[in-house]
């Protein structure tokens, strides 16, 4: 019998950016044991998507081989499930993190795995929801995790600075440290201000301003937690700003990074920079869209585009100017 096709956007080669994604028609996948057939309703791009498309992946073999569909944070509904599935029906409404290697996410259909999978309110749109598994989950587990920032008030208020924070992670992560009653410094260019004040941020530096280079809070905080959205912020910008034991969370490492990493450690030093890179997990997952369910966290959509305007929605992340998450809806 001949095999169920579907829309897909794909490319064959690296470091063509937009011009090298091509609409094309392929069969739908075939849900494994544990996975899930779901029909897409909304996919969010990430920086990480056009970077493996560039090639800055390839040492770790990503992706695992051409053509390749990109994207992997998706929401959508669940219309097949393999044997061993146990949590998902046909007919959830869910959202999920596609595997990095295979991607999928701009496409009608996409498998996913069980685990990697989690159930979306009826409540939470998919465009909504689609922000979620990649940019949220690495806000909250950086805030968590490594800044030591408890989300539901019980902590002790921290002072935290978010850097980038009118973009796809900053976003959530001024939001997800106001819920924990922490001070809130965050950066972003002269045009978002007034958004990211609205956010929730108690101080908002211009990031293009001497000021804002600095990254020096105007009231006079030593910061406990930096998450660090952004690139090119040398260490010595971070030290002078730190409280004794302050965190540098840098979600975009590059060699330097490590390398203070690795200084801050021979040298016993209290103020660390901490390369992170998220791992998916399923109760975060859920987490984050009971937060938006009770109204306490919002995904700003910085722009929508049907399937078949997939390039220009490329294009745009690459442009690296959003407010906000980028969705395509297939
Ligand atoms: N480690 C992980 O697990 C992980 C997970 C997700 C993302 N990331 C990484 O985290 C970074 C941020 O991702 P994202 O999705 O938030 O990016 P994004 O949405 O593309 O960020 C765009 C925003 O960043 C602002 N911006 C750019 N340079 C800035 C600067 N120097 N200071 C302040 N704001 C600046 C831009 O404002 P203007 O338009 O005003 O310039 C724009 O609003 C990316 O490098 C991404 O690869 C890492």
């Amino acid at each position: 019998m001949a095999a169920k096709l579907m829309q897909a956007v794909q490319y064959s080669s690296y470091g063509e950016g937009a011009s090298g994604l091509k609409h094309v028609e392929v069969p739908v996948p075939t849900p494994k044991t544990n996975e899930v057939l779901l029909k897409l309703e909304a996919t969010s791009i990430n920086p990480l998507d056009w970077k493996i498309q560039k090639g800055l992946l390839r040492p770790i073999l990503l992706p695992r081989k051409f053509p390749y569909i990109p994207c992997t944070e998706v929401a959508g509904e669940v219309v097949e499930v393999g044997p061993q599935v146990k949590d998902f029906k046909a007919g959830d409404k869910v959202i999920a993190k596609l595997t990095q290697q295979y991607g999928g996410g701009l496409a009608e259909f996409a498998v996913a795995s069980e685990n990697l999978t989690a159930a979306r309110p009826s409540e939470v749109s998919a465009a909504e929801a689609a922000g979620l598994p990649i940019a949220g989950l690495t806000a909250r587990d950086a805030l968590i995790d490594i800044g030591g920032i408890k989300l539901d008030g019980t902590g002790e208020p921290k002072n935290v600075l978010v850097t980038a924070a009118s973009g796809g992670v900053g976003l959530y992560a001024v939001q997800l440290a106001k819920l924990g009653n922490n001070h809130v410094t965050a950066t972003c260019g002269a045009r978002n201000l007034d958004f990211v004040k609205g956010l929730g941020a108690d101080e908002v530096l211009d990031y293009k301003t001497q000021e804002g280079a600095s990254l020096k809070s105007p009231s006079g905080k030593k910061y406990d937690a930096v998450i660090h959205c952004t690139a090119g912020i040398p260490w010595s910008t971070f030290e002078p700003n730190l409280s004794e034991k302050g965190v540098v969370v840098d979600l975009t490492p590059v060699l330097s990074s490590m390398w203070t990493f690795a200084l801050n450690k021979v040298t016993f030093s209290k103020k660390r920079l901490v390369p992170f890179i998220v791992t998916v997990k399923r109760e975060g997952l859920e987490h984050l869209t009971q937060l938006v369910k009770d109204g306490k966290l919002k995904t700003i959509i910085d722009s929508k585009f049907p399937l078949s305007k997939a390039e220009d929605a490329w294009a745009k992340s690459i442009d690296g100017h959003a407010t906000g998450k980028i969705i395509v809806e297939p």
